[in-house]
């Protein structure tokens, strides 16, 4: 049966139920996404059979076919087959009982990955491949988030080229045409009827995806330079789905669905919410349909770090984005009256501000958190305040409270869980510095040891060479997925920390609008970091899918400090051709690629859960010789494998499915770039497809292996000979787990290196010992 009958079907169904009646009261009625069966057998039904189908589930009602327009608020054709409508849970109980429906739920609320920060101007790395990529030129990204700023700088459409001719995108500015930056401008309900950015978090994620160059920039005399985008060559689509205050899920699923139609290569979303199962999952649903289609979807994870399982948008055909550091602070060192020095940071850092001691003073208790009512000018006046920052105190509020009660400075001191990374640089009236918690032990411990505590300034300015970066932030969600251990989640990590790009200065009456670049912290920043190397990659490799794309990506990042990557880039690494298959590393690299490897918000070597497949490098992503490719046709025996029913394979496949005919496929022999091994079984072996992308048609690799502790890891053959461009080799790993796995740890972790003489493509394997 084709889909036009299914809508015939339904539409007599709908007669014999129209008895049945929808509740008129509004009050009750929320906007539910509904879920109706896939056609059958793949065969398409044109879009208007599709839209009366869907608007004859509304047909119940007394009120006629006014109420049920108004009723309905999206239909859907790529993400889901299903539509939003305003329904009260009286009439999801009668649409329940019409033929082709699946599932109905009251819409998510969705919450943007920020922790903001105001801040000032900087400029974005040069990326090593933006030439080769020509910036991205020719890529369209489609940025899901709250609008634009059309007018700002980063914006301008110089040097850019007109729209590629596949784009059919719409531009929604009333008084504002688009340009050949920001190709096409949509708002959907949320958006108050213009696609102009409200509050900043859009402006500030789509330049930070494809910004265009904006030569001398600076505040203040801090982080002087060009500003530019990832990929600042890129168009921009913009898909306003949110207002000043929240995001709606169901927009959210219009604005893939359109996207997909309208012809963008990479979608941005920085949001998201507590995950589910995929078949329930909106932006699973949309990036599968995304995927289909060739485009990149880039998501972030949440900023619900440090602990385990608190990521979001899992599903193994997203590219998973965590946040971590950049090399850059802005140093604003304390010198106490004993001579210690205590670095932080801060981003007004006043050149007149006296280089001398002043009394330094710490209320303790409540009166630490520096509230307006704890501060006393008596006790404050002409001192520098030391401040705790307890989660949802804002600084920018302590720092009036210090300046009103006549205190010369302000230090603010991070919350515990915050470890080592600074991360909301506001921009305060008067000088502070921002340092960790363990530094204000200190500075406590000290104020306690004298009975005239002082401490002097010394402002330092932008520097770019903290050895330590790029380190995980604390905020940024961890792994393992929950709706899918057997794939390891996070994919990869990107800068997130104290990122500088546009912010709206044109919106009158709103405060957050004062400056003209902003700074922001939160996996909401990293994840258009991310879109914009997947838009350089789609340029300088359009034929990749977004499933090479991740692979590139994910089999090139960095596992070790920038610094030390820096000098291990140099080292022309041998091949070694004597590997045995069970080979041990136990070399000198392998004892420093541990001692250097990136570390979480503690300093210690972050785990894999933190980091997925390491930190991005664009310039080895476009040359990482193989890859570990999926069509979209390879999920389904994994998500047979995960025990999908077939209807909920059907809805996020869109495809008839009968899982019982499938081979279906464990989650870890999904033919992805990493490993997750879940034990149980005490021997098991995958899989996994490599294919050849590099320049050379010739090249051999052999394998590297460090297993994880507690687990021999095997790998048939251990040596890989590609003759031509494009030929794919398979290979199989055998995961055994020994005696040894540490009975005090739930995994282990160890990685798997193809290495040939210029290439190293190298997958993290981790060890899950399920209870
Ligand atoms: C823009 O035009 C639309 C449609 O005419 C209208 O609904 C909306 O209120 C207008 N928005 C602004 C900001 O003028
Ligand atoms: C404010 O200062 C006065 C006088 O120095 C003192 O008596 C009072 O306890 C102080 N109040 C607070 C809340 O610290
Ligand atoms: C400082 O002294 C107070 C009061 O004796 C004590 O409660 C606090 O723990 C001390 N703080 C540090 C950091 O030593
Ligand atoms: C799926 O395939 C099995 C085995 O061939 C068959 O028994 C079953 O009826 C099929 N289910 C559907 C819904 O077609
Ligand atoms: C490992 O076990 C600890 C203690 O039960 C738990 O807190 C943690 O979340 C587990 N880690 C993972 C990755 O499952």
């Amino acid at each position: 049966m084709g889909l036009a009958s299914i809508a015939i079907a339904c539409i007599s169904l709908l007669i014999l139920h129209s008895t049945l009646s929808f509740s008129n009261e509004e009050s009750d009625s929320e906007i539910y996404i509904v879920q109706l069966k896939s056609p059958d057998d793949g065969v398409s039904a044109n879009s208007e059979e599709l839209e009366s189908w869907y608007h004859s589930f509304l047909s119940g009602s007394k009120s006629g076919s006014s109420d049920r327009d108004s009723r309905m608020v999206y239909t859907y054709k790529n993400v889901l087959q299903g539509f939003a409508a305003r329904l009260s849970p009286d009439d999801v109980k009668v649409i329940q009982e019409y033929g082709g429906f699946v599932h109905a739920r009251p819409q998510r609320k969705l919450g943007l990955h920020t922790t903001r920060s105001p801040g000032f101007l900087g400029l974005h790395q040069d990326f090593g491949f933006w030439k080769d990529s020509n910036y991205g030129e020719g890529v369209i990204i489609g940025v899901i988030d709250g609008g634009i700023d059309i007018g700002h700088p980063s914006f301008s459409d110089e040097g850019m080229p007109p729209p590629p001719a596949k784009w059919k995108g719409k531009c929604e500015f009333n008084h504002t045409a688009c340009n050949n930056k920001v190709i096409g401008a949509r708002t959907f309900t949320m958006g108050n009827g213009t696609p102009i950015d409200e509050y900043g978090h859009g402006s500030h994620t789509a330049s930070t995806a494809a910004g265009n160059f904006v030569p001398g920039a600076n505040f203040f005399g801090q982080a002087k330079g060009t500003a530019a985008g990832v990929a600042p060559h890129a168009h921009l689509a913009i898909y306003k789905v949110c207002s000043a205050v929240a995001c709606s899920e169901s927009d959210v699923l219009k604005a893939m669905d359109i996207a997909i139609d309208d012809g963008v290569d990479v979608i941005s979303l920085s949001m998201g919410w507590p995950t589910g199962p995929f078949a329930l999952d909106g932006i699973a649903l949309g990036a599968f349909s995304a995927i289909q289609k060739g485009v990149v979807v880039s998501c972030s994870i949440d900023n619900d770090g440090p602990f385990y399982q608190s990521l979001e948008n899992e599903a193994p055909w997203i590219l998973t984005v965590g946040a971590s550091t950049m090399d850059r602070k802005f140093t604003t060192s304390l010198v106490l009256g004993n001579d210690e020095v205590i670095d932080g940071e801060a981003i007004f850092q006043p050149t007149d501000f006296p280089p001398t001691q002043f009394p330094l003073v710490y209320q303790g208790n409540r009166a630490g958190f520096c509230d307006p009512e704890s501060l006393n000018d008596s006790n404050v006046r002409e001192k520098i305040v030391l401040c705790d920052i307890v989660d949802g105190t804002s600084p920018v509020d302590k720092a009036k409270a210090v300046m009103d009660a006549g205190g010369a400075a302000i230090v603010l001191i991070n919350p515990e869980s915050a470890g080592l990374i600074i991360s909301r640089l506001d921009p305060l009236p008067l000088p502070s510095t921002q340092i960790s918690y363990a530094d204000g032990l200190k500075i406590k411990a000290y104020i306690n040891s004298t009975f005239t505590p002082t401490a002097k300034f010394l402002f330092q300015g932008t520097v770019t060479e903290d050895k330590h970066a790029p380190v995980v932030a604390a905020f940024s969600s961890r792994g393992p997925s929950r709706a899918s251990p057997g794939i390891l989640k996070p994919d990869i990590i990107g800068p997130g920390v104290n990122i500088l790009a546009a912010w709206p200065s044109s919106i009158e009456g709103n405060e957050n609008t004062k400056y003209t670049f902003n700074m922001m912290s939160g996996t909401s920043m990293a994840s258009p970091h991310l879109s914009g190397v997947a838009a350089l990659l789609k340029s300088a490799h359009p034929d990749w899918s977004p499933a090479a794309i991740k692979s590139a990506i994910m089999t090139t990042a960095d596992v070790v400090t920038l610094a030390h990557n820096r000098i291990e880039d140099q080292i022309i690494q041998p091949a070694h051709s004597d590997w045995s298959s069970a080979a041990i590393m136990t070399t000198a690299d392998e004892v420093n690629l541990a001692h250097n490897r990136i570390k979480d918000q503690t300093l210690q070597p972050a785990d894999v859960f933190a980091t997925g497949a390491g930190h991005v490098n664009p310039s080895r992503a476009n040359d990482p010789g193989l890859v570990y490719d999926l069509e979209p046709e390879d999920y389904i025996p994994f998500l047979c494998g995960l025990q999908y029913s077939n209807r909920e394979v059907n809805s996020i496949t869109q495809q008839k499915v009968n899982c019982s005919k499938v081979s279906s496929i464990p989650q870890s022999q999904l033919n992805y770039p990493s490993f997750s091994i879940l034990f149980g079984p005490r021997v098991q072996t995958y899989t996994r497809t490599l294919t050849n992308v590099a320049a050379e048609a010739s090249s051999s690799y052999v394998v590297e292996i460090s297993p994880p502790e507690g687990v021999h890891v095997t790998v048939e053959p251990s040596k890989l000979d590609f003759m031509e461009q494009n030929q794919k080799i398979t290979y199989a790993v055998t995961f055994s787990l020994l005696p040894s796995f540490p009975n005090n740890r739930n995994f282990t972790q160890g990685h798997l290196i193809w290495t040939s003489a210029k290439h190293k493509v190298r997958s993290p394997i981790v060890a899950i010992m399920q209870n």
